[in-house]
């Protein structure tokens, strides 16, 4: 289906948890939050409802996140079950990888297609720091299993935060040369209550085009990244700079959160429930949401954070 500002919306983000097994630092509370009561969130058979309900308006990928997606119990048949699901080209998930040992093949056999993993470092004291939880080996482990598994792709996310990993531009960016996999920095974005860092934390994307001067543009691969390359790299460097160049006008997705609502916008407070309703309910509001979306989230910086009323563990990014 297209929006009001002729945008296709072929993408869907579903977050099925807030909880997560680490807490970083710019995402979660040092204590976690309450976890939610059962009954307010979506069902299985609801999730896969509005899978279907997607379909029919033309949506053709599906990104499963969170929170953390891989501590949700029913991980493996949420994703088998959008999977199959007439339409749906591509089911992938968005993770931090600890629990991908344990998953990743199992994943695979779902029909997971594509994996992108969160890694802000390559110092374990870092790791430890910046996770809270974590470490660096469980990440490092996570990651193989990834790459044995099999994947058509797989992305590492870094979050920039300065004073924190700027330093580490470099020796990440290199991971591209050593593996088959894309790393892709992403700007801080302030959101809700914007996690420990303040404006003094954020950098613009420029700095990695200032540090790796070598990087050679490569055609978008239809993702919100500028796409580069280290020459002979086997994986390319992304630059996904939502604060300093936003990508609203190619924006083509809806999110839907574990308590069922659709959000129009990573950063708008429109929310949509489609919770205990059948799917062609759901369809008729995931219409409504699709007409919702906004042009532009509007200014996003540390003076306008987002309007989203919800951290990025509560939306999934
Ligand atoms: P691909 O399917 O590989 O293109 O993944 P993706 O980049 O859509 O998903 P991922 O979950 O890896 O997100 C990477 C980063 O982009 C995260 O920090 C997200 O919060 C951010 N992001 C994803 N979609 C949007 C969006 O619509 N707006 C903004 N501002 N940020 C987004
Ligand atoms: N700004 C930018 N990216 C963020 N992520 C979490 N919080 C933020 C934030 N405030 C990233 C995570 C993960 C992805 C889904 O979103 O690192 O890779
Ligand atoms: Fe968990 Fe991801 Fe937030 Fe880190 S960024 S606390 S891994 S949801």
């Amino acid at each position: 289906m297209t929006d009001n500002y002729g945008r296709e919306i072929t993408y869907m983000r579903i977050s099925v948890t807030e909880l997560c097994d680490l807490r970083c630092r710019y995402c979660m509370p040092e204590n976690g939050i309450c976890k939610m009561p059962e009954e307010f969130l979506l069902s299985e058979e609801e999730v896969i409802n509005a899978v279907r309900a997607a379909a029919s308006l033309g949506i053709r990928k599906i990104r499963i996140t969170g929170g953390e997606p891989l501590v949700k119990k029913n991980i493996v048949s949420i994703c088998k079950n959008a999977a199959a699901v007439p339409g749906i080209e591509e089911v992938c998930i968005t993770t931090n990888g600890i629990k991908l040992p344990q998953l990743a093949l199992p994943l695979k056999e779902a029909g997971v297609k594509r994996i992108n993993m969160s890694l802000d470092t390559l110092n374990a004291e870092k790791y430890a720091y910046i996770t809270r939880r974590g470490t660096l080996a469980q990440a490092a482990e996570g990651l193989r299993a990834a790459l044995r598994a099999g994947f058509e792709k797989i992305k590492i996310n870094t979050v920039l935060v300065g004073g924190f990993n700027d330093d580490e531009i470099r020796p990440l960016a290199e991971l591209t040369m050593r593996y088959p996999v894309d790393i892709r920095f992403i700007e801080l974005m302030p959101m809700y209550d914007g996690g420990e860092f303040g404006p003094g934390a954020y950098i613009s994307n420029e700095r990695v085009l200032e540090v790796l001067p070598e990087l050679q543009k490569v055609s978008p691969d239809g993702s919100v990244a500028r796409l580069y390359k280290l020459p002979e790299a086997k994986g390319n460097i992304g630059l996904i700079s939502p604060v300093s160049a936003h990508f609203c006008a190619e924006c083509n997705r809806i999110r839907l959160t574990s308590d069922g609502k659709l959000k129009p916008c990573l950063h708008s407070a429109d929310e949509i429930s489609i919770k205990g309703l059948d799917e062609g309910q759901m369809r008729q509001q995931m219409i409504k949401a699709i007409q919702a979306k906004p042009e532009w989230h509007g200014a996003l910086d540390w003076e306008n954070r987002s309007k989203s009323g919800r951290n990025m563990n509560q939306i999934g990014g």
